[in-house]
This record gives structure tokens, C-alpha cells and sequence, in this order.
């Protein structure tokens, strides 16, 4: 095959995913414009799932995913993940609009015997890490063997705790986005990939 003709078949697809987006959608009173592709995300949950797998392929981890926003990211990842495994969820809340409060509040809880067990965090995006450490402080009690935390997006600017994450996806400036799981104020979970508050 010719060299430009290879390079037409993967570069169309890929420039595709942008033209998909929107030039600018409308929250609320915000407005967001593009961030990051569908394409990208997808990459970036493969590398997670990859190097979780690497870690414990020959064990059956348990992976929970932090409700609300992680949902679209747990089920990516299961679908990369090809070993044995769990997986469960746990609902924590500490948004209000676009800023994080210091107090984290869980909403459903666990419902699972987690002794012996590796158990790998899933969280949408890692921030001030507040959810981090009251999911950190919960699990002290549960006598697990591993806790492990993943996450699609971290904001290393915004990050306040000295907690290391084990795998990060994409870090991320520290703006404010939507998308994949992600909201404003309820909404904007459904969009496919990555929106960014406009300035
Ligand atoms: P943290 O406790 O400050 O680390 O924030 C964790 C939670 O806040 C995440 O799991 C999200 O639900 C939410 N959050 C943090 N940053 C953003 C953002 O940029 N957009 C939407 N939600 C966010
Ligand atoms: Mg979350």
C-alpha cells in the first residue's frame, strides 16, 4: 500500500471524532467548548485496563466505581479488562456546581465482605482527591489485601493529599469540564467525550 494512502485510512477517522463535536454547547449559564475526543478517552481507558491487568491478571480484583460520575468509565474499562473480575459500585458526593466542598458524603454504601480482596477504585476524575480520602479512610476498616486507585482524569493542580494514585488516564489542567460520565449541576453526563469551560 502506498504511504499517503495508509495515512488517509487511519487520519480521517480520527479528525472525524472532532468534527463530531460541537463547536460550543451551552450548560445551565455556562458554556463549554471542546477538550478531549471520544477517541482519546477510549486510548486512555485501554492503558488503564492494560496496566491494571499486568498487576492482577492472575487474582479476581474487585473493581468499585465511584457513583455518580464514574459509570461510563467502569464500563469501558470491563469491556478492556479480559481476566477474571468483579465489580461493584459505591455512591459519594462532594460537588456543588462547578466547586468541590470539603465535606464528602456517602450515599450508598457497600454491600460486600472485602476481606482478602484487591479492590481497584475506579473514579471519573480525581480532584482536590477529598472523595479519595474518605474512600481511603472506609476501606482502612475493610482488611482488603490491595487498595488500589484508578482514575480517566486528574487534575494535579487542584490535588491537595499526598495519597499517590496508581493509575492515571489523562491529567488534566485544572478547569472545570463535562462529559462521559461528568456533569454540571446534573447535566451534561451523557455527552461522549470531553467538554471544557469556556473562559
Ligand atoms: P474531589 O473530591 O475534589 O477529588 O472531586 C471528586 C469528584 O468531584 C469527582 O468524582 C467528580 O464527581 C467531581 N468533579 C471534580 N472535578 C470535576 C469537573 O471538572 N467536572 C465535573 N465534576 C468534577
Ligand atoms: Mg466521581
Amino acid at each position: 500500500m502506498p504511504k499517503d494512502s495508509f495515512f488517509k485510512r487511519i487520519e480521517i477517522p480520527i479528525f472525524a471524532h472532532y468534527y463530531k463535536m460541537k463547536i460550543m454547547i451551552q450548560i445551565h449559564d455556562k458554556q463549554f467548548v471542546p477538550f478531549i475526543s471520544a477517541q482519546e478517552i477510549e486510548f486512555a481507558i485501554a492503558k488503564i485496563a492494560a496496566l491494571v491487568e499486568a498487576d492482577f491478571a492472575d487474582e479476581t480484583p474487585i473493581f468499585i466505581g465511584v457513583l455518580n460520575g464514574s459509570f461510563m468509565v467502569v464500563s469501558d474499562f470491563m469491556k478492556h479488562y479480559k481476566s477474571p473480575s468483579e465489580v461493584s459500585f459505591i455512591k459519594m458526593a462532594s460537588y456543588e456546581g462547578t466547586t468541590s466542598t470539603n465535606d464528602v458524603k456517602q450515599l450508598i454504601g457497600l454491600d460486600q465482605d472485602l476481606t482478602g480482596r484487591t479492590v481497584v477504585i475506579i473514579e471519573d476524575i480525581v480532584d482536590t482527591g477529598n472523595t479519595l480520602m474518605a474512600l481511603k479512610e472506609l476501606f482502612k476498616k475493610q482488611n482488603v489485601k490491595h487498595f488500589k486507585i484508578a482514575t480517566l482524569f486528574f487534575k494535579p493542580e487542584a490535588y491537595k493529599q499526598e495519597v499517590k494514585i496508581d493509575y492515571v488516564g489523562i491529567r488534566i489542567p485544572n478547569k472545570f469540564i463535562v462529559g462521559f460520565g461528568l456533569d454540571y449541576d446534573g447535566l451534561g453526563r451523557n455527552l461522549p467525550e470531553i467538554y471544557q469551560l469556556k473562559d
